[in-house]
């Protein structure tokens, strides 16, 4: 195993040994490469540089109290590309070819899956691109799809802290009809300058309302949003937010706690009446959320200092499913043996 502080890994590139690539061409993906490049090499009238061709997806690999090493229902992760591939046009990585790239990457960098305990996961960031040129508006007829994994603290430097939110109203991420249920790079870059204003203004980052009425909360930066009370799950219903895997898992695991359930428009102005709130996601876990400031409307929602008892126990079941430690009874787990 590496020598690395893995309790004080933040979330961000960190560079391991291998990463694996497939490339399409003549209508069809060839076989899985293994490289030890950081680097890919393209044209320069490539889709994904001028007309956005790009999606990519993240999911984490844990090391067990068992010492077996799980990835989190990575199934969900390669459907949910097809997904983004469909959205912007490109050339779709078949299931089983998406999950075998993940369990070479993890298997390649096992010296690199932070040991139980520390908090720390290796993260697997799954990317498809667009590389055949044009210069018209139309897809690319190659691509390239990679996988490369990156031992990863918490996202929120908070870890399982709460953090502070801000409602962008004058930004917004996707439209109704948009390709904000896709995980596609142009939406990262639609949501960079609200971020980068929150983080300046002492945020984490925007929780981002729906783009038609800016009525309904949609996502929590590059999370899900959820909010408890009387004993009930609530989530954003909407066409533009990201199906969250870490949410619907959630969903599940609520359900299975004796939660209610309910997926449904939230308004913001409904955030009084939460007991806890907070935003879900593979990189946020569950990063319970303390304060949502309203810039425009002068609005400061408030919460505890500390989790809450429900987002604690969706926590820690959560990571214990994860990790082996409580039974995982839907099979989410793929294991890498
Ligand atoms: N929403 C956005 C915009 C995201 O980027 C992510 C991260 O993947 C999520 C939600 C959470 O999705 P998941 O739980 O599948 O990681
Ligand atoms: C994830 O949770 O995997 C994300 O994609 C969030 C962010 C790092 C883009």
């Amino acid at each position: 195993m590496e020598n690395i502080e893995w309790g004080s890994l933040g979330f961000g590139y960190f560079k391991t040994d291998y990463n694996v690539r497939c490339y399409y061409r003549d209508g069809k993906w060839g076989e899985l490469e293994v490289s030890s490049s950081e680097e890919v090499t393209m044209h320069m009238a490539a889709t994904v540089l001028h007309y956005g061709q790009a999606a990519f997806e993240g999911m984490k690999a844990f090391r067990g109290q068992d010492g077996r090493i799980r990835m989190f229902r990575p199934y969900e992760n390669a459907k949910r590309m097809i997904s983004s591939a469909k959205g912007v046009l490109m050339a779709e990585p078949p299931e089983e070819l998406f999950v075998e790239a993940c369990k070479k990457v993890v298997k390649l960098n096992e010296k690199f899956i932070p040991p139980y305990g520390t908090g720390a996961s290796l993260y697997l960031r799954p990317v498809l691109i667009g590389t055949g040129a044009q210069v018209g508006v139309h897809p690319a007829k190659e691509y390239l799809f990679m996988v490369f994994a990156c031992p990863v603290g918490p996202y929120f430097k908070e870890g399982f802290k709460p953090v502070k939110f801000q409602v962008a109203r004058d930004y917004d991420r996707a439209a109704p009809f948009g390709t904000g249920k896709y995980k596609v790079g142009g939406n990262y870059a639609a949501s960079l300058a609200s971020g980068e204003r929150a983080a300046k203004e002492g945020y984490s980052n925007c929780i981002y309302l729906d783009a038609a009425t800016h009525t309904y909360i949609d996502e929590a930066g590059a999370a899900n949003f959820f909010g408890i009370k009387n004993n009930t799950y609530c989530t954003p219903e909407s066409t533009s937010i990201l199906p969250s895997i870490t949410n619907m898992s959630l969903c599940q695991i609520a359900e299975d706690l004796g939660l209610k359930v309910e997926r449904r428009k939230i308004a913001v102005e409904e955030l009084d009446t939460f007991e806890e709130v907070a935003a879900c996601g593979t990189a946020a876990v569950i990063s319970p959320i303390n304060e949502i400031a309203d810039r425009v409307n002068n609005k400061v929602y408030k919460w505890g200092a500390e989790a809450g008892p429900v987002c604690t126990k969706l926590y820690q079941t959560l990571k214990g499913i994860q990790e082996g430690l409580i039974e995982d009874k839907h099979n989410w787990n793929v294991f890498i043996d």
